[in-house]
């Protein structure tokens, strides 16, 4: 199947940088959020980080203007009606995606694929809210996704060969080394990755070091490019909660107990970057 348009749902960190790759690699781009101001405010980023890889010299005016041409905003699901390919990117919450993926089922053209950027979430199951389970797949980006190279593609129960196929060829196409993982809680990277941050956020609460002395263990120990809380607050401490509680139920294991200092953060809101606070304080 030849992919040329791709709808995005959701326009935060994620879908964003999806869609910046996704238009500087010749897509066509729809990108979705339910409130005007949030499509435009991905925009503008997208605009501005664009024109910064003219400025270093990366890109030409251009091939600038070609990608932002490619860019266009929704805040109506229908709009996906001509979509080959819908990446959703949304809170990592099972009862809202599966609502998404119903009502994607019902405007999408039959053959298109519909994938989720979950990092945790069974897409079996996700699957499961539409009549073509076939074409669910997962594709996993990863924070900051023009920067980071993987992309992780997982098998449902039903997803098809073609349907892997294809998402490898889109990943190819935009630039990312893939790898595939079966539908199981957590795939490659968060399998490993949360529980070590987790961790990090275990020996924080329990006083063992300070901040900035775990990360600077982790930077200079292991040659990590962050340390593990300063990656915390920029993947989200809400995003890191909600991976390490589908571990945790999924599992069963007390290995993947979320740490009760980073509920706590959750619940006072600091978030991290996004919100100007988590373990650091950001302008
Ligand atoms: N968007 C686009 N580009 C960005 C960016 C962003 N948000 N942040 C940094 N960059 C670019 C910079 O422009 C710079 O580009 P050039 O080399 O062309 O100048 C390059 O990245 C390096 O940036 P900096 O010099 O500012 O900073 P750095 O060298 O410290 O790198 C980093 C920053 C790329 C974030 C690096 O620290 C890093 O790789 N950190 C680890 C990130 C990581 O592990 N991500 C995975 C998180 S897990 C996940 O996402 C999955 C999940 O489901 C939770």
């Amino acid at each position: 199947m030849n992919i040329k348009e791709i709808y995005i749902v959701g326009a935060g960190q994620m879908g964003s940088g999806i869609a910046q790759v996704a238009i500087q690699s010749g897509y066509k781009v729809i990108l979705n959020d339910v409130d005007v101001k949030f499509v435009e405010k991905a925009k503008a980023n997208i605009e501005k980080r664009v024109s910064r890889l003219v400025e270093k010299g990366k890109i030409t005016e251009e091939e600038k203007e070609k990608a932002l041409n490619n860019l266009s905003t929704s805040v109506d699901l229908t709009d996906a009606k001509n979509a080959d390919l819908v990446i959703e990117a949304i809170v990592e919450n099972e009862d809202i995606k599966g609502q998404v993926f119903k009502k994607l089922d019902a405007i999408c053209k039959e053959d298109a694929i519909l994938a989720s950027n979950t990092s945790s979430i069974s897409i079996t199951q996700i699957a499961a809210n539409t009549k073509r389970a076939d074409k669910v797949v997962g594709m996993h980006f990863f924070n900051p996704v023009p920067v980071m190279k993987l992309l992780e593609i997982t098998k449902g129960l039903d997803t098809s060969e073609e349907t892997l196929k294809v998402a490898q060829e889109v990943g190819e196409k935009l630039g990312k080394v893939t790898v595939i993982s079966k539908d199981s809680p957590g795939f490659i990277v968060n399998r490993l990755l949360d529980p070590m941050l987790n961790e990090a956020i275990y020996l924080l609460d329990e006083g063992v070091a300070t901040v900035e002395d775990i990360d600077k263990g982790m930077v200079n120990g292991c040659n990590h490019p962050m340390g593990p809380l300063a990656l915390t607050d920029l993947i989200g401490l809400d995003v890191l909660l909600a991976v390490m509680e589908v571990l945790y139920k999924e599992y069963g294991d007390p290995k993947y107990r979320p740490c009760p200092l980073l509920r706590r953060m959750v619940k006072a809101g600091k978030l991290g970057k996004k919100t100007g606070e988590g373990f650091y304080k950001y302008n």
